[in-house]
């Protein structure tokens, strides 16, 4: 989309060019200042504002980089989903009823998790873990009475056995066979054990997902048994006298199912497979159905990559109705419904917001001038760069180039001065620049300039790092919305790519979200001196924060969870501050101790040979270890 021209600049304008009412959720808004507003209750005159709420942070010495959770919009996604089946439920007649569950990996912040076990309460929502110190932070949460919770993930004896003192505690533990091979262990624990967790089993099914996550549904995927495994693991467990322990099938066909066709056929082969289960006399009393619920990346409502062609309440009707077919065709009870469904319930709540540091330009905006005797290369493209025009554009872009790679090579062979060079390749850019702005009024926009459109953008450094707080987009280029958070009722001044402050060339966004198409740039403002610019990362709130990397060891960024209450002010509490260079070291070996005694050891030898007072001495230890304790990122 390009930045339009009128003179008046309103902000639904602003609200068009980055397109938060289409991937918002109802959740943003903008004021008539240009501020970002968070709506927890979708209610425009309840709302958080944004930038308000950074300078509150800033006021009290949380800078940006900082991550602004809305446990409100746990909250708010909590409720959809289960309206959603709930809806589903009295529409078809479901018997049965539906139990959330929350993948913990999904996000492993604690005050998440929290939120989503109180919102969900009245619901049994409970939570799914893939691993033993995911079980072991899972048990410690207060969950709802009739809740499961789900053991996934690769199970040796010391994970079974705290499943087991998981269920020992009191909970309602399922143990679900992903592999054969957990089969023998899982019946040693039930003849060791008084009380043993009940069981489950992932089942591999022929259908697939679709999108991004693919590959961990169909035949070949990594988890769940074949059809005969699991016929088998049902016969051993009968035989060994549990099978009143077998409580669910599981199956899950990857995250972000893009297309809603996908789900359906998903549910049908397992519903069937479920039935056929329960004819085989075993009380099988949950389905579950995994995760998959994708989330409105880019608004677009398609089954793109980064979208998802149905709603949510589309996605539970087809589930609900699907099993409810089966179940009536086959004659076998309802069981209880089953979501592991974690981007959908977390993604919104949070928004990294990081300062634009300062511009990258593509085009010098003071050329050197030219002296009158230079090299005959520097002639021609100063005579390129004075006559281009709309006719002869693409030639004289052309022309550039050879001219540019001989003045390479002139200097290659020491024939150009660097003074020469510096004026040569400021001529090109300059050329480049007119020539793809002549380019943009021709019917058809040649490759080769739109390569160089995409070069030749302003790159916007912003305080933050890719690794850390965009995981995906760095390793999967997923997409994510990003936006200015203020100014939002001023024209934008141009378009720009976004580079992040780690010392690698992936870290930047060059991908935007749009609603018919990827944009290639991000309308942004003018940097303006002496005043914060502030870019909003959105819809982060699954998965980023927990894959993110180290990287340049910036780390984690500091946190703080911002609220309404009952009278619509708005409350921030919980602030985490990010990491501290110290705590980034230690991770590799580098200790506090062990930095500060090799500089006391290296300023002692200057001291011995003279070069320094040992009060300098001191004065040097004291900044050294004052500065292992700044946040990592820009000050
Ligand atoms: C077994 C299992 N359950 C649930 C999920 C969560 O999926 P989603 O975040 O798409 O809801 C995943 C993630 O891929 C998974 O592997």
């Amino acid at each position: 989309m390009n930045v339009r021209t009128s003179d008046r600049f309103t902000t639904a304008e602003a609200a068009e060019i980055y397109g938060l009412d289409n991937w918002g959720n109802g959740y943003l808004a903008i004021s008539d200042t240009g501020n970002l507003l968070v709506t927890p209750t979708r209610e425009r005159a309840r709302a958080i504002d944004v930038p308000e709420v950074v300078a509150n942070l800033r006021r009290r010495g949380i800078q940006t980089p900082v991550l602004l959770r809305f446990p409100q919009l746990l909250e708010a996604q909590t409720r959809g989903l289960t309206q959603a089946f709930g809806n589903a439920i009295r529409e078809f007649g479901y018997p049965g009823r539906y139990a959330p569950v929350f993948p913990i990996k999904v996000n492993h912040h604690r005050g998440v998790a929290s939120e989503l076990l109180q919102s969900g309460w009245r619901d049994n929502l409970g939570i799914e873990v893939g691993s033993r110190p995911e079980l072991l932070a899972a048990m410690s949460m207060p969950a709802a009475p009739d809740s499961i919770l789900i053991c996934n993930g690769y199970k040796d004896a010391d994970y079974l056995s705290t499943a087991a003192l998981a269920a020992r505690l009191g909970r309602r533990v399922i143990v679900v066979l992903e592999k054969p091979f957990e089969l023998d262990p899982y019946l040693e624990l039930a003849r060791e054990s008084t009380v043993v967790p009940y069981v489950g089993m992932r089942f591999k099914l022929q259908a697939r997902g679709s999108g991004m996550w693919e590959k961990s549904g169909g035949f070949a995927s990594k988890f769940g048994l074949t059809t005969l495994q699991l016929i088998r693991a049902v016969e051993r467990l009968q035989e060994a006298g549990l099978a009143d322990r077998i409580a669910l099938l599981h199956f899950h066909i990857g995250s972000q199912i893009t297309e809603i066709r996908r789900v359906k056929n998903a549910i049908r082969e397992a519903a069937r497979v479920y039935a056929k289960i329960r004819k085989m006399g075993v009380g099988l009393h949950y389905m579950d159905v995994g995760g998959g619920l994708g989330v409105d990346y880019d608004g677009s409502k398609t089954s793109s990559d980064a979208s998802v062609n149905y709603t949510v309440q589309e996605y539970a009707n087809d589930i609900v109705f699907g099993i409810h077919e089966v179940c009536e065709e086959e004659h076998v009870p309802a069981p209880t419904i089953v979501s592991e469904s974690g981007r959908h319930l977390t993604a919104y709540h949070s928004i990294l917001v990081g300062d634009v540091r300062a511009v990258i330009s593509g085009i010098e905006p003071a050329p050197p001038a030219l002296r009158g005797d230079e090299p005959q290369v520097i002639d021609d493209l100063h005579e390129l760069s004075r006559t281009i025009s709309v006719k002869n554009y693409r030639e004289a872009y052309h022309d550039a180039l050879e001219y540019r790679d001989n003045l390479f090579s002139m200097f290659g062979l020491g024939l150009v001065s660097l003074h020469d060079r510096a004026i040569g390749e400021t001529l090109f850019w300059e050329i480049a620049g007119k020539a793809l702005q002549f380019s943009k009024t021709a019917k058809f926009f040649a490759d080769e300039f739109a390569e160089l459109e995409q070069r030749l953008h302003d790159k916007y450094i912003v305080n933050f790092s890719v690794f850390q707080s965009l995981p995906d987009h760095w390793a999967l280029d997923q997409l994510f919305p990003v936006m200015p958070i203020h100014r939002l009722h001023e024209r934008p001044a141009g378009r720009a790519t976004l580079v992040d402050i780690t010392c690698d060339s992936d870290g930047e966004v060059d991908k935007f979200v749009d609603l018919k198409d990827i944009k290639d740039a991000l309308e942004v403002h003018d940097l303006r001196p002496g005043e914060p610019y502030y870019l909003g990362f959105l819809l982060i709130g699954a998965y980023q924060d927990t894959m993110g990397d180290v990287h340049n060891l910036f780390g984690r960024v500091h946190e703080a969870e911002v609220l309404l209450d009952p009278e619509g002010k708005t409350v921030i509490r919980n602030v985490r501050r990010g990491d501290q260079s110290r705590h980034m070291l230690a991770h590799f070996g580098h200790t506090e101790d062990k930095l500060i005694e090799e500089i006391q050891a290296q300023l002692r030898e200057r001291a011995a040979r003279g070069e320094l007072s040992s009060s300098d001495a001191g004065v040097l230890l004291e900044e050294y270890r004052e500065r292992l304790a700044h946040y990592t990122y820009l000050s």
